[in-house]
């Protein structure tokens, strides 16, 4: 072998086993391998994964943070307004800069594939062309799946379904949309059919911005769901953030939960933003805004977490850390139970790496040898801790460390290590 792992924990609760890796693939999973490696990596008990998927961020606008100003509102509305007042001054140069240094970021945390969404309303198609550089630079060390995103709205933005479509042609993956910010409701069911049938007609998957909205009334995941089933796009349509559900109707959400399942719709939540943007202007109670994740999951729904935004228009905090999105979807959803913790670990793992449609993701013989080790002992640690991400391997190759997090105390003069995972008893 090239490399063993040896006495790593995995995320679904194996401990003490082994992960042989050759030629880049993982060869051999279990106790106690026989094979010897070329490199031995003793994890010591650590908790070893596959790598952290986000499905749903915006590399175009990322760190971007103060340009041309800041977002005093705070509110979804004043961001997209500054985005607008940001676009006409951008360079490709600029928007691939700041995209390649968050991938070093996200690399570092552990994080190997991104689905990020490009806004195609400005006919130049500027930050296109960068994020597809982007994809081609990092494909090395990071998956970078692209969303052709009408970001003011495909039929309200003149042109903007043609420059979706020269988007497409150029090599962007996925169709995107945001119907909720179409002129009126009608408009954006209108808008979901167009662009599910072109999806469809180009075999390619769907990731619309939906009901991103308080308002309880926009409902356009329903129409997302009904053409999903109508044009037979089950496991490759995905509503993102879905906001408005937490304000729904509960009759009305008995009814869509099924229907979302029927047409196998999945769904992304983007706990830091949902927190953050929605419910702005309410008074008390103050709505989470944050779609219905553990009643989705209930009703045989696929859901992930994704960090839509770091240090843009939107938001000013971020940085890549897939632990940390885990942290606020488990904290906003209360799923504080142990079952409910590892789901919140799935939505920034397995989940999201199914609805991207990664091939050859996790740790089991066959798959790429892509994985990141945690301080931690197991996923509900590892996000309680953020834990330090200590090594992360792409393709076989030890892509990234860091030092385990540790302090030295001296108190007392008594000197003591302070290791922040829990120390089992007994
Ligand atoms: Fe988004």
């Amino acid at each position: 072998m090239d490399c063993v792992i040896r006495h790593a924990t995995l995320a679904d609760g194996r401990e003490d086993i082994d992960i042989g890796i050759q030629d880049s693939k993982i060869q051999a999973v279990g106790p106690c391998l026989a094979a010897v490696g070329a490199e031995e990596i003793d994890a010591e008990g650590a908790l070893v994964s596959a790598p952290f998927v986000d499905a749903h961020f915006h590399m175009d606008a990322t760190l971007s943070y103060g340009l041309p100003r800041v977002n005093q509102s705070g509110t979804l509305l004043e961001g997209i307004a500054l985005w607008s007042e940001l676009k006409p001054e951008l360079t490709q140069e600029a928007i691939a800069g700041r995209a390649l240094q968050y991938c070093d970021w996200a690399v570092a945390r552990g994080l190997l594939a991104v689905r990020s969404h490009v806004d195609v309303c400005d006919p130049r198609l500027l930050a296109v062309d960068a994020l597809l550089d982007v994809k081609r630079r990092v494909a090395p060390y990071l998956d970078l799946q692209l969303v052709a995103f009408p970001q003011d709205g495909v039929l309200r933005s003149a042109g903007a379904f043609e420059n979706l479509k020269r988007a497409i042609d150029r090599g962007v993956d996925v169709v995107g949309g945001i119907p909720h910010f179409e002129r009126t409701m009608s408009e954006g069911a209108e808008s979901v059919r167009l662009l599910c049938e072109y999806a469809a007609g180009k075999g390619l998957r769907v990731d619309m911005h939906c009901d991103e909205s308080d308002d309880p009334m926009s409902r356009h995941v329903e129409t997302l769901a009904a053409e999903t089933h109508r044009l037979g796009m089950q496991g490759r349509v995905t509503g993102s953030h879905l906001t408005s559900m937490h304000s729904m109707d509960n009759y009305y959400v008995s009814k869509l939960l099924p229907l979302m399942r029927e047409s196998g719709v999945a769904a992304i939540a983007n706990p830091l933003i949902n927190i953050t943007l929605q419910g702005r202007s309410d008074t008390y109670p103050k709505r989470r805004g944050m779609t219905r994740v553990p009643e989705m999951l209930a009703a045989g729904i696929e859901v992930a977490f994704g960090q839509d935004c770091a240090m843009d228009p939107w938001y000013s905090f971020g940085s890549g850390d897939m632990l940390e999105v885990a942290h606020m979807g488990l904290h906003v959803a209360q799923m504080t139970g142990v079952e409910a913790s590892k789901a919140c670990f799935r939505a920034v793992t397995d989940t999201p790496a199914r609805i991207l449609g990664l091939e050859g993701y996790g740790i089991a013989p066959g798959c790429h040898a892509d994985l990141v080790m945690l301080d931690a002992r197991d996923p509900i640690e590892a996000i309680r801790l953020r834990a330090t991400r200590t090594l992360v391997m792409r393709r076989g190759k030890v892509i990234s460390r860091a030092p385990a997090n540790r302090s030295t105390l001296s108190i007392e003069g008594r000197p003591s290590m302070v290791d922040f995972r829990l120390r089992r008893h007994g």
